[in-house]
């Protein structure tokens, strides 16, 4: 396959990082975010700056765009909805309006109302907060175009990278390590989705021309609570700091979906990549620690 010249937003996330790692390889890369950190190497671009964008992406001139920059913090997206409506949807615009090359978006489960999770492509979104409803207004700017896109859903991204505060299992290790009791739903189901596995995905994506919708999110299905169980197990911490909550009592600014999740079936089975399990993955993650 061709080497491409690909550009990547929010290229300092949790995402970011990884997806770097696994493609500085293979392609050209130019990282890009709203805030390069002190040690970084790449170029300040806001999304939501439509001139920004315009000449960077004629300044690049990149073979694909991945978009990852967005508002990842839920509650935060309720707070300030203006914000996130641009950041994460009008943004998407910009991107489509001045890229002369095919777009690899990120979306989420939260587009569904957590009825009845884990979903397939085919079911029917019902956002039922702001996160959800600035990223389905995304997509749909994406389809609108009528061009071959790809639009990647994923759900409960974790890993243990320093800088981010989007990622559950920093949250728990930490607070565990500083002997802070924390309260974890019992109630919302996913399956988490470490980012080494989606960056894997988004590599077989390029590598195969994949476009469309499709679902990503790794093996194993269960509740925040549980999840955190496993953390703390894994990284030999105290299990008894964490205290089970439901949804309702815990009150969060934002509605969460309950049952989310998404099914990957069909996307595993056209790249020819297993999701996979969440001990498999907290096991490598708390060895490299
Ligand atoms: N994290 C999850 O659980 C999850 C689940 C489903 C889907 N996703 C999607 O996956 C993608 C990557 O998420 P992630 O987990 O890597 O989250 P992340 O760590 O929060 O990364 C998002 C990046 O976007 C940047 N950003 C914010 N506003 C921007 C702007 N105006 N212009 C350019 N960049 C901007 C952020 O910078 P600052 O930190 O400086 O704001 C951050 O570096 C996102 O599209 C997200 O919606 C994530």
């Amino acid at each position: 396959m061709n080497q491409q010249k690909i550009l990547i937003t929010g290229a300092f996330g949790q995402l970011g990082r990884a997806l770097t790692l696994a493609l500085k390889n293979s392609h050209e890369l130019i990282l890009t975010d709203s805030n390069i950190p002190s040690r970084g190497r790449g170029f300040v671009l806001d999304i939501s700056d439509r001139s920004f964008v315009k000449d960077s992406l004629s300044a690049f001139e990149p073979d694909l765009i991945i978009n990852l920059g967005a508002i990842t913090n839920v509650d935060a997206c309720e707070e300030n909805s203006d914000r996130a409506w641009i950041v994460n949807s009008t943004a998407v615009q910009n991107l489509l309006d001045f890229g002369k090359c095919p777009l690899i978006h990120l979306s989420t489960d939260y587009v569904f109302d957590g009825e009845n999770g884990p979903y397939k492509e085919e079911d029917e979104p019902n956002p039922i907060n702001i996160y959800g409803e600035t990223k389905l207004e995304s997509e749909e700017r994406i389809w609108a175009t009528g061009k071959k896109h790809l639009v990647i859903r994923t759900n409960v991204v974790y890993d243990y990278a320093p800088q981010t505060q989007a990622s559950f299992l920093k949250w728990v290790v930490e607070s565990l390590k500083n002997k802070q009791e924390i309260f974890v739903v019992n109630d919302q189901y996913n399956n988490p989705t470490w980012t080494n596995s989606l960056a894997e995905v988004i590599k077989r994506c390029i590598e195969q021309e994949v476009r469309g919708l499709a679902h990503w999110g790794d093996e194993d299905y269960l509740n925040r609570y549980e999840f955190a169980l496993k953390i703390a197990k894994h990284f030999a911490l105290d299990r008894k700091l964490i205290q089970e909550i439901s949804t309702e009592l815990l009150n969060q600014l934002a509605p969460r979906p309950l049952k989310g999740g998404l099914d990957a079936s069909k996307l595993s089975k056209a790249i020819g990549l297993k999701a996979p399990s969440l001990n498999e993955s907290l096991h490598i993650i708390k060895k490299r620690f």
